[in-house]
């Protein structure tokens, strides 16, 4: 019997312990929003321009369409793509709008080959931002190749997340040193779903939801030196890779967007170095999802939020 009261006794003050972390989470949240309005308001973030731009998977779909944004009088053009034909026609389109542009045929996983690349366009013309956006998922590999679905999950996982630090590492020992730079990386909305990748996406989706704390891991130990991280996350968008996924039986036509302005919003919040970008998400599935967190904690507060998060959501 004493048992008995005794667990009855700790339920009860386990459920009192979660309600009032759930009221001060509530509470904190609650108070950011002001403070976001409010320092947005004194602070205006004007977006910034970029002179100097590498962008892997530039060849199509969404880093195609960066480039051509980005493109304009006095900008160099860096564009990586597994082909350099693919780069030929983006490369035309980009000088047309003024930009100075280099192409380059290189494979993300080298990472001896894209250590020269970033640093050759460095060199030629100190990088002040750096995209990290090509990535494949299983139904492009399938579809291109006799692969089955466990060879190509290596692929995916090599391309997507070991991709993201050979493009990413050789630049941030340089803009370190200079103390200013933006990194990106093309994640996706599977970042923010966790554990929900399905027998053909179950790959894609791991390695997006590393690239989604891998960013912000970055974006808290770089941003007293200076430079910037944002992690873009995108739904649907009309590209190779969605018509690669129908193909496969997984039809996203009905929510997906077009290009153009998709990636016109992901400029504006890179230009801001806002943490997180998410295009073509609603707001429903946000709060559903409870993604909207991350920016509205202040900057100072990044180092501590994992140590905040643990200490009021243990139990
Ligand atoms: N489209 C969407 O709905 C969506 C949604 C969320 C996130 N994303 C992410 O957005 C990024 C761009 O995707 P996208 O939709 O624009 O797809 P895409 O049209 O297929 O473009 C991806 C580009 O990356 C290149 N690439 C693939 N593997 C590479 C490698 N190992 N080294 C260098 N380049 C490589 C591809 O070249 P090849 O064509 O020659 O293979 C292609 O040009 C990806 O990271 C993707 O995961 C897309």
């Amino acid at each position: 019997m004493a048992v008995l009261v005794s667990e009855y006794t700790e339920a009860i003050l386990m459920n009192i312990h979660k309600v009032c972390c759930l009221v001060v989470q509530t509470v904190l949240l609650v108070c950011m929003l002001p403070y976001k309005l409010i320092s947005s308001i004194i602070f205006p973030n004007t977006p910034k321009a970029f002179s100097s731009v590498f962008i892997t998977g530039a060849g199509g779909g969404i880093g195609a369409e960066m480039a051509r944004q980005y493109a304009s009088k006095d900008v160099h053009l860096t564009l990586a793509d597994l082909h350099t034909e693919k780069l030929s026609e983006v490369k035309l389109q980009c000088e047309k709008l003024g930009a100075v542009v280099n192409t380059i045929s290189v494979d993300v996983t080298d990472k001896d080959k894209m250590r020269k690349a970033v640093c050759a366009a460095d060199d030629e013309c100190p990088l002040d931002l750096v995209i990290a956006n090509a990535g494949v998922n299983a139904p492009t590999l399938l579809n291109k190749s006799s692969k089955v679905l466990s060879d190509v999950s290596s692929i995916v996982t090599e391309v997507n997340v070991i991709g993201v630090c050979n493009t990413l590492s050789p630049a941030i020992e340089r803009m370190r040193s200079r103390k200013s730079g933006q990194l990106v990386i093309t994640a996706s909305f599977f970042g923010l779903l966790g554990m929900m990748g399905d027998k053909l996406t179950f790959a894609y989706a791991s390695s997006k939801i590393w690239a989604c704390t891998y960013g912000m891991g970055l974006r808290t130990i770089l941003q007293s030196e200076n430079v910037g991280v944002t992690v873009v996350c995108p739904g649907a968008i009309k590209t190779e890779l969605l018509a690669d996924v129908k193909a496969k039986g997984i039809n996203l036509d009905k929510t997906a967007v077009d290009c153009g302005p998709a990636v016109k919003q992901m400029i504006q919040g890179v230009g801001k170095n806002v943490g997180v970008v998410y295009v073509n998400i609603g707001i429903l599935t946000r709060l559903v999802v409870g993604v909207f967190g991350y920016n509205l904690i202040p900057p100072f507060l990044w180092n501590e939020a994992p140590l905040v998060i643990t200490a009021l959501g243990s139990n």
